[in-house]
């Protein structure tokens, strides 16, 4: 293989045949392809595009780039987000799917930007190993239905290789080079089915929703060219998910929504429960071969009867969580700032994107791959969209435990979130805006 005949037919906007990405992606991960080329090649891409076949060659060879898991005997399914801002429903979603007989091996990754990612907000719990060997996440699946733990350095190194030189190329913002990273460690991670929430808004990677359904497409169709079931749902991200913005507390928010005594109280907490048993669901019926209704209502039973909660503390339990101590940590004194409404009215929107850069102010985000995350800052929105406000209700509070100097600037950043609107009550939106097979 010459690679820079491979650029150059690339660069001129042919598609590349199966052995020669296999073989530039071998090329990548030994090093007989440097950086420089790597790179044009991205950036080829990037300009020029990619079949789905390509496409499918391309997750395929990044796949094998690295450790492959399989899962005999169980039937298998996890969930990916692209991520947005209070985006826990990994919390609700793989522990419903578990309590419903679904295996649930679930590789998850840390923050960079707005908040923190899975793994980190997990990490806010006492003792909770995230990071386990992948043996004994094979262990925790088998044992207690599901396990988040982050992808080893074995899973699809080609990826963490490309993903450092796309990141400062210019190169992230394509579809192909978005779905062969993101598929090749869900499917590396061996589950049978896989189910997308492709987020879209102004707190997502993906602001329209014709680029979060050109994804959502992109990845269902790669996904079930390498044979598994595969579903997405493109869902709104221009409203945070749920109140909870950080880490513990979305912890502790997700708690409270599988809880059956407590449960979704509110719109913003009914939007995210809603979604989440839209994923469940999915994940449910392909695995199992069930109709989606009987999926959506053995859903419902399981979280009713405090079986998805009782799945998420048995995994919580098996990596060396403790939540007694997680209460404790809830009840430590912060630095805390109470946000009240200038202006009556009805609560318009609250615009996930500047909600999530002030809980990353805060402390619950990293802007650097080796800052500290506080697991205790963020933000925790008081309304939801739709509700009616009096002049000095509290609209959210804030959170850190690092200095209270920060606190009056950020909450003012906050109050430009919120739209307070004297024209009545919109509808808000569905959270669910499409759904593709
Ligand atoms: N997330 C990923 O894992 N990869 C991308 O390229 C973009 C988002």
């Amino acid at each position: 293989m010459v690679a820079k005949l491979l650029i150059d037919k690339k660069r001129e906007g042919k598609a590349l045949g199966t052995a020669e990405i296999r073989e530039f992606i071998e090329g990548f991960v030994s090093g007989s392809v440097p950086d420089y080329q790597m790179s044009a090649m991205a950036m080829a891409i990037c300009c020029r595009g990619m079949t789905a076949r390509e496409t499918s060659d391309l997750t395929d060879a990044m796949m094998r780039s690295g450790r492959c898991l399989d899962w005999p005997g169980i039937p298998t399914a996890d969930k990916h987000s692209t991520g947005g801002v209070g985006d826990k429903l990994s919390f609700i979603v793989q522990p419903l799917a578990a309590a419903c007989g679904v295996f649930v091996p679930s590789l998850t990754g840390r923050g960079l930007g707005i908040t923190g990612g899975t793994a980190d907000k997990l990490e806010s719990i006492p003792g909770y190993n995230a990071g386990l060997p992948l043996d004994e996440f094979n262990d925790v699946v088998r044992s207690t239905g599901v396990s988040m733990t982050v992808q080893t350095a074995e899973i699809c190194p080609a990826d963490k290789k490309l993903y450092a030189l796309r990141d400062v190329t210019g190169t992230v913002p394509s579809i192909p080079l978005i779905t062969s990273s993101i598929l090749s460690k869900k499917l590396a991670e061996g589950a049978g089915t896989l189910v997308f929430d492709v987020k879209c808004g102004s707190g997502a990677f993906m602001k329209t929703p014709e680029e979060a359904t050109a994804l959502a497409e992109s990845l269902v169709t790669g996904a079930k060219a390498a044979g598994r079931r595969a579903a997405a749902l493109v869902t709104d991200m221009n409203t945070p998910l749920g109140h909870a913005v950080g880490n513990a507390n979305e912890v502790a928010e997700a708690l409270a929504i599988l809880d059956p005594s407590k449960g979704a109280q509110t719109k913003s907490a009914e939007n995210a429960l809603e979604i989440s048993v839209e994923l469940a669901a999915l994940m449910v019926s392909l695995s199992l071969d069930l109709p989606m209704d009987e999926a959506r209502q053995k859903c419902r039973d399981k979280l009713a009867d405090g079986s998805a909660l009782a799945k998420f503390k048995a995994m919580i339990k098996a990596q060396g969580g403790d939540l007694d101590r997680f209460d404790a940590l809830m009840r430590k004194p912060v630095h805390k700032f109470r946000l009240l409404a200038m202006r009556s009215g009805h609560v318009e929107s609250i615009d996930a994107e500047k909600v999530g850069r002030v809980a990353l102010s805060l402390g619950a985000g990293r802007m650097k791959a080796d800052d500290r995350i506080d697991p205790l800052a963020g933000v925790t929105i008081a309304v939801s969209v739709g509700d009616r406000v009096a002049v000095g209700a509290p609209l959210a509070t804030l959170v850190t435990t690092s200095t209270p100097d920060i606190l009056e600037k950020a909450a003012a950043e906050l109050l430009k979130a919120f739209t307070i609107t004297q024209n009545g009550v919109q509808s808000p939106q569905n959270p669910i805006i499409k759904r593709i097979n």
